[in-house]
């Protein structure tokens, strides 16, 4: 649970990075995403002025309470507002965690997980709950910070202050190396870029983002 006060602060907390580095990236992972949508862990909606297109159908899903009041504050902003990009009419916003998702199989084009598979309880259970629902020929859309690829000092400095980050910051872990859960999941990469945050703490510096083919 995030609690009020940092699902309050979390756009301001963010916006650093946002401006550096995130904004970019989000708009870089979702420029094809059409069609029926589902995003997973919405957070306090900071994809939402970064879809390429408006989809058919955008399903947002956010199991915090505190984060879905900031999302849907946001999204009683924006309607009417011109520069909230590119959305559908109507959007649905549910609470389901990404482990267990209330769809059919085969109900969405495209699935959004951005700084999510770093925070759910079981990120392979969300993953093949994500494929599951997935049409075929549906994609992931993703950005996520992960376990260090090639600086072994600063995966042992994550492995050290994961505890405390955990406690600090609502079970978030930067030890995990979602590219490959990603990959045994059943997804194939599009595209997959390894990045690098330029600001914040160490161990939550190494990124990766792109696109996933189910198969
Ligand atoms: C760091 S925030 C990211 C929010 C947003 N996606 C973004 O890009 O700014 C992580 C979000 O994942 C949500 N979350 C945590 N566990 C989850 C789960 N098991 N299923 C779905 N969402 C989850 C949290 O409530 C939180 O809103």
């Amino acid at each position: 649970m995030m609690g009020w006060l940092g699902a309050k602060l979390y756009d301001r907390l963010m916006r650093g990075a946002e401006s550096k580095h995130f904004s970019q990236w989000r708009r870089e992972a979702l420029s094809e995403v059409r069609g029926d949508v589902l995003e997973i862990g919405a957070g306090t909606g900071a994809n939402l002025r970064c879809y390429g297109e408006a989809p058919t159908r955008l399903v947002l899903l956010e199991p915090d309470k505190n984060m879905r009041k900031q999302l849907l504050a946001k999204l009683a902003g924006a309607s009417g507002n011109a520069s909230s990009g590119n959305m559908p009419d109507h959007i649905e916003v549910g609470t389901a965690y990404a482990e267990n998702l209330p769809y059919e199989d085969d109900s969405f084009d495209w699935v959004v997980s951005t700084l999510v598979l770093c925070s759910v309880r079981d990120p392979e259970a969300a993953l093949k709950e994500l494929h599951r629902v997935l049409r075929p020929g549906g994609k992931l859309a993703f950005v996520e910070h992960v376990l260090d690829y090639e600086d072994h000092a600063n995966r042992r400095r994550q492995r050290r202050w994961q505890p405390v980050w955990g406690m600090l910051t609502a079970h978030c872990q930067v030890i995990r190396d979602t590219g490959r859960s990603i990959e045994e999941c059943g997804f194939q990469f599009e595209t997959l870029e390894r990045d690098r945050l330029r600001l914040g703490p160490k161990i939550v510096r190494p990124v990766i983002r792109g696109r996933a083919l189910a198969v």
